[in-house]
């Protein structure tokens, strides 16, 4: 078993703008022979995709007529449910499309489309009206690290998106350092934890201690295969957000079998 105790660890690839939906049919099919040659036992980790708007027909074919026991969830969603929103999509097109999650504040969102607190508290909501797990994503850039220390910008970001959410609500939180996304400079697994263990104190606040202890919290940014296990060793760590290695099939698996390594 896991040091997560009951939380079932997640292992999400965050494809941003890669592999358009032709592509994204041959790589979650070689991802699931690949989980499958593995062994891998999906009552100890769940794995999901999230590709682009484009891709996710095509995947929702493919996981139910082959029955794949991949989970997958979209980028990002409107904080609308329809209307004069050019270039924008609903959570109830996403749900139709049979998405378990879809990732919130992701901070290229946050950096290159201004989404503020307001805008991920705003799609949260949406996401939860619409039957979507939100992976709410929060983290610090460096001069946040150099000036406020280690939690204090996750610690915010997080406390803004949950002030409305129901204590029931099923929602994920992804702890990515904005300095270790792209950069291959992994934050390491003990400052990882200290993060993640703030953002979990966060969860209690807001949604009470029930949903802190079912609330599963991801660190994401230039996790790899080779550096998996020390993350996944930490109590408070029940996952991995994964954006350059999860396009990479045997690299994304192995990181799925995490279990292999970790030793727990
Ligand atoms: P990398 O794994 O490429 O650092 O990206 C992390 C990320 O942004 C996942 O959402």
């Amino acid at each position: 078993m896991t040091t997560t105790g009951t939380r079932l660890p997640l292992i999400a690839g965050n494809w941003k703008l890669n592999l358009d939906h032709l592509q994204a049919i041959a790589f979650v099919q070689k991802l699931a022979w690949s989980l499958k040659d593995a062994a891998v036992d999906f009552d100890a980790v769940e794995v999901a995709v999230f590709p682009p708007f484009t891709d996710i027909r095509s995947v929702q074919t493919l996981v139910s007529a082959d029955k794949l026991p991949i989970a997958y969830g979209a980028q990002d969603v409107s904080q609308h449910d329809t209307g004069a929103y050019t270039g924008e999509i609903s959570g109830a097109f996403l749900k139709a499309l049979e998405c378990r999650y879809v990732i919130i504040g992701h901070s290229e969102r946050r950096t290159l489309h201004a989404e503020g607190d307001d805008v991920v508290a705003a799609k949260t909501a949406a996401a939860l009206k619409h039957g979507l797990v939100p992976v709410i994503c929060v983290g610090e850039t460096a001069d946040d690290l150099e000036t406020h220390g280690p939690s204090a910008v996750p610690v915010a970001q997080l406390t803004a998106a949950l002030a409305d959410v129901a204590a029931d609500a099923d929602i994920v939180v992804a702890y990515e350092p904005v300095w270790a996304i792209g950069s291959g400079k992994a934050a390491t697994p003990e400052q990882a934890e200290q993060v993640a263990a703030r953002l979990r104190e966060v969860v209690a606040e807001a949604l009470g201690a029930d949903a802190a202890a079912a609330t599963r919290i991801l660190y994401g940014g230039s996790v790899k295969a080779n550096n998996i296990a020390g993350f996944m060793r930490q109590p408070n760590v029940d996952g991995a957000l994964v954006g350059g290695a999860s396009l990479d099939i045997q690299e994304f698996s192995a990181i799925s079998r995490f279990h292999q390594h970790v030793g727990v």
